[in-house]
């Protein structure tokens, strides 16, 4: 029997989480919390929670007996540039406060997305290995090598197994591009269902790994039900699916919408972008405990684009009925 809390859960990765985890463990095994909740109805119980107050996390933790948490709640990267001071307070305070309480009431599993923002510019850029140099130039990688530092420390030293992976970009469809570099990617298929032409933040010529979200959750919900002993690592593993730049992706997009034009205005988000891998190398993650993604490019941009246009006929659906009802 476990009972499961996620902070952040309303962001891009715990939207897609919760009914994941809903279908495996039960409505009643799942707390959502964040700072803020979206419109979206989840089924399961909600709380506002704020991962930089310590003392409110132990409260929720002791007061609803949580076995097993997924700490998700962060400032991600293009965000994070923006605001260092901040970023630094939720990624890195907020992550040892969710570590101190859950030692404090000896919880079982933290499952922490760390990211390929850990990486700088001293490795070779081509399947860069879990275990090479991690020296980010920004302040959002600062703080995922801090948290991978602190999942050590605090399994190793209080017996709480934190365990996490480095999420390249991930691709998905039910929730609106937030603060991320890699976000370019879904907001430029949100612009060609839309019939929009887009402006990108990035040169056409940037590669980056990305992902799409079933294989994400598919990962998280693999590491966190993985056995201890086949864990050669806590957050350091590396995921990703496939890698493509700007103009590859325009191109396949273009695909479907002929018309679809795209601008390039790289902004600082270049900078961000061109300290990262291109690709990673997954083997550990494939041999200890079994990530396997099932969608390639192809698949992906096929199943946003259905998704896309589905979700855009259900709204055009809705302000009809609101215009005549
Ligand atoms: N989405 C990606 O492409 C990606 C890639 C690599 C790693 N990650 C990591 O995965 C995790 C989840 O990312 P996401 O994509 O869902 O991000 P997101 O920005 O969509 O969601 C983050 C959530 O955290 C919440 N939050 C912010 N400050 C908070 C606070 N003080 N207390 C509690 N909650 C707070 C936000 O309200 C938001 O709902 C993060 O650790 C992120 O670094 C994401």
């Amino acid at each position: 029997m476990v009972t499961i809390l996620i902070t952040g859960s309303s962001g891009q990765i715990g939207s897609d989480l919760i009914p994941a985890l809903v279908r495996k463990y039960g409505k009643s095994s799942v707390i959502a919390s964040d700072i803020t909740f979206s419109d979206r109805d989840y089924d399961v119980e909600k709380i506002r929670l704020d991962v930089t107050k310590k003392e409110d996390i132990e409260t929720v933790i002791k007061e609803k007996s949580v076995t097993d948490i997924f700490h998700l709640g962060a400032i991600l990267s293009a965000s994070a540039e923006k605001h260092p001071y901040e970023a630094f307070f939720v990624n890195g305070n907020g992550t040892l406060n969710v570590m101190e309480a859950a030692a404090k009431y000896s919880v079982n599993r933290i499952i922490i997305p760390s990211s390929i923002a850990v990486f700088g510019n001293d490795i070779a850029k081509e399947r860069v290995k879990p275990m090479d140099s991690t020296h980010p130039t920004t302040m959002y990688g600062i703080t995922k090598v801090l948290s991978e530092l602190l999942a050590q420390y605090y399994t190793s030293t209080y017996g709480i197994s934190v365990r996490g992976m480095r999420f390249p970009g991930i691709i998905s469809y039910e929730t609106p591009p937030m603060a991320g570099t890699t976000d370019y990617a879904v907001d430029m298929f949100i612009h060609a269902v839309n019939h929009e032409n887009y402006k990108c933040y990035l040169k056409p010529d940037t590669p980056l790994p990305m992902m799409y979200f079933p294989d994400a959750i598919d990962a998280l919900v693999k590491i966190f039900e993985a056995e201890e002993r086949s864990l050669r690592y806590r957050m350091e593993y590396n995921v990703s699916a496939f890698t493509f730049t700007p103009s590859e992706l325009y191109s396949l997009i273009k695909e479907y919408y002929p018309d679809f034009s795209v601008e390039y205005e790289p902004d600082y988000r270049q900078n961000i972008a061109e300290s990262w891998p291109h690709s990673l190398d997954y083997f550990d993650a494939v041999k200890d405990w079994g990530y396997s993604p099932r969608f390639s490019l192809n698949d992906t941009v096929k199943d946003m684009i259905v998704n896309l246009e589905r979700i855009r006929k259900e709204n055009d659906m809705k302000k009809t009925l609101t215009q005549n009802p």
